[in-house]
């Protein structure tokens, strides 16, 4: 999705900022870049394609002491020079980056074309300078004229603006997220605290219809009426060796390998290992009736698990795609507890459905990584996954440290159940990660199954939103076909599809009832001569019928999702490494997907 950076400070030093920034946010995903710096005139730079042929691009005259900087991810019109942010005015005197959709866009561009403007592309945005355009030539300031500007938007953004004649950056939010980055001599603007984060670590989030302004280094902000706001500055915990890649091929590789760590500190505190008790202040006098989770993606399947996990616990929960509840929701009584999982906090669908939550009057619980994102600001309570910054697109340890959270949920809020068992279970789990990190045979199943037609992942149970994930993995970053399945519905059409050709992920642990059913479904496959990769404690005999297993050490059935789900997320890895793919950005894919 699209990213935003912003820097006031020093004229020899704003333009790296904004490079720099721009490759912090690279992961969100984008497919074109372009920057805006003021000096008293402006100047615009922007190109289709990667960030560096935008730095080629960017020549000695462009510089200034503020700017903006955008990653854009098309949605109105394809990705072209022309459609790259900044956007500007008739006469190039103002250029604006923007996040989100302006719904009304076409209004007021047929409007604003009436009335003699002219649009150089087919972005939505592009209305916005050509509004603060007017305004200027109607006598106001600049910071008159972006406030008016804005009260003629309908939709959801992110804006920041720069004029030729002003050494301000003026930026304001609705629905979209927005940060200011407090520096010593300099201020910082960005869509996502990773884009600045080797500057500053001290932070102020902008809430909805605020207004911010950055000047020479200096920052305030405004409510609508233009009244002082007067916002507590916060320290990220995150630092930017988080950020970096730190000698591994890829992000994901590298955080794949930062799970043994993401999840002692998502345990920390929390447990008491001796009573089994769980200790978490964002649960404290939690007590619902029903719990309602909503969620998408990997997120999702964290949700299913979570939901399965209360019900065995006694509590009635049920898991919801966002996008779906956001427009058909459940029924909810008074004590329903309506969770949102998500990594970034700032998942549109995730975000609509929490909010169509609020507005039926039920408590909300934003489980999400992203302090101080919009999820965390908007429930009613927040439990954080303390899993530190994901940059890869596909999600690998935050779903590690969501199963986790959700463990924790489950523990707090179980009317019966065994969280004295899953507690001890978790105190392992860090070093039984690493224990599959250091002697995974992933790489040679990838090299045997590399050229595979398509990969089929089964489950059930606890196990089912691990096949999910496996295949949405897998899929998502090699480009090939891949689907999970509750272990026995195969039988129920997708076995159709199954051939030599199609190797066949089993996820079987423990030695009971599930295992020995996924055993049986792992013979239907056998039979059809596909090939057959267990992944396994060994408790069961479905290693007896598999070409390969991965092995996993022994733990809680509620813990085991976690460590299988780790050798799936390094089959996934190689597969698309030795098909030679875009890892950390596969295509058409944004980190943080914030329109709906
Ligand atoms: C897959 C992936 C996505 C996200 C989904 C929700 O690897 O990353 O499926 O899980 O877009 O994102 P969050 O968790 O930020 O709400």
């Amino acid at each position: 999705m699209c990213g935003i950076i912003g820097c006031s400070g020093r004229s020899d030093e704003t333009l790296d900022v904004l490079l720099s920034g721009l490759e912090g946010l690279e992961y969100r995903g984008y497919d074109s870049a372009g920057v805006a710096l003021s000096n008293g005139t402006l100047s615009v730079c922007k190109r289709e394609g990667e960030i560096h042929r935008l730095q080629q691009a960017v020549d000695g005259d462009l510089g200034g002491p503020v700017g903006i900087g955008h990653t854009r991810w098309s949605t109105h019109g394809p990705p072209s020079d022309a459609n790259a942010h900044p956007h500007t005015d008739c006469s190039g005197g103002v250029a604006v980056v923007h996040n989100g959709i302006v719904e009304n866009y076409a209004d007021l561009r047929a409007e604003l074309t009436d009335r003699g403007h002219e649009f150089d592309s087919d972005t939505d945005t592009e209305v916005v300078p050509h509004l603060v355009e007017e305004e200027l030539a109607d006598g106001a300031t600049f910071e008159e004229a972006f406030r008016a500007a804005v009260t003629r938007l309908e939709g959801s953004y992110a804006l920041a603006a720069v004029a030729e004649d002003s050494a301000a950056i003026l930026a304001t939010r609705h629905d979209s997220p927005l940060v200011v980055g407090v520096g010593d001599d300099a201020a910082y603007l960005a869509s996502d605290v990773p884009a600045f984060l080797d500057y500053t670590d001290r932070v102020v989030y902008l809430e909805d219809d605020e207004f911010a302004r950055l000047e020479t280094g200096s920052w305030t902000v405004t409510d609508a009426d233009g009244g002082l706001i007067d916002k507590s500055v916060s320290r990220v915990e995150w630092d930017a060796e988080e950020t970096a890649k730190s000698g591994y091929d890829h992000y994901m590789l590298k955080e794949i390998h930062e799970q043994p760590r993401a999840l002692r500190k998502c345990l920390r505190g929390r447990v008491d290992e001796r009573t089994g008790s769980v200790a978490v202040e964002a649960l404290e006098g939690l007590n619902p009736g029903s719990v309602q989770f909503v969620a998408c993606g990997t997120s999702y399947h964290a949700a299913l698990f979570g939901a399965q996990t209360l019900r065995e616990a006694g509590v009635p929960a049920q898991a919801f795609l966002a996008s779906e509840y956001a427009t058909s929701p459940a029924p909810v009584t008074d004590d329903t507890l309506v969770v949102g999982i998500t990594q970034s906090g700032e998942t549109a669908d995730t975000l609509s459905a929490l909010r169509e939550a609020q507005h039926r009057g039920v408590e909300t619980l934003a489980m999400t990584n992203v302090v101080g994102s919009t999820a965390a600001r908007e429930c009613d309570r927040t439990l954080t996954i303390r899993a530190g910054p994901e940059i890869g697109v596909a999600a690998t340890k935050t779903f590690s440290s969501q199963v986790v959270a959700c463990n924790l949920l489950s523990a707090a809020v179980a009317e019966r159940g065994d969280a004295r068992e899953v507690v001890e279970a978790l105190r392992d789990l860090p070093g039984q990660v690493q224990k599959i990190l250091d002697s995974s045979r992933a790489e040679r199943v990838a090299e045997e199954y590399v050229d595979s037609e398509a990969y089929f992942f089964v489950g059930r149970g606890h196990h089912h939103p691990v096949a999910l994930e496996g295949a949405l993995k897998l899929k998502e970053i090699s480009y090939e076909h891949a689907e999970g399945f509750p272990a026995g519905e195969l039988k129920h059409g997708p076995l159709a599809l199954v051939t030599a050709e199609t190797p066949v992920f089993a996820v079987a642990t423990g030695s009971g009832e599930k295992a020995t059913k996924t055993v049986g479904n792992v013979k239907e496959v056998e039979a059809r001569d596909a090939p057959v990769v267990a992944v396994t404690d060994g408790a069961s005999d479905v290693g007896r019928y598999a070409d390969v297993v991965l092995e996993i050490p022994e733990t809680h059935a509620r813990v085991a999702p976690v460590l299988a789900n780790v050798q799936l997320q390094l089959v996934a890895y190689y597969i698309a490494k030795k098909l030679g793919r875009s890892i950390d950005k596969p295509r058409n894919l944004a980190k943080s997907v914030t329109v709906e």
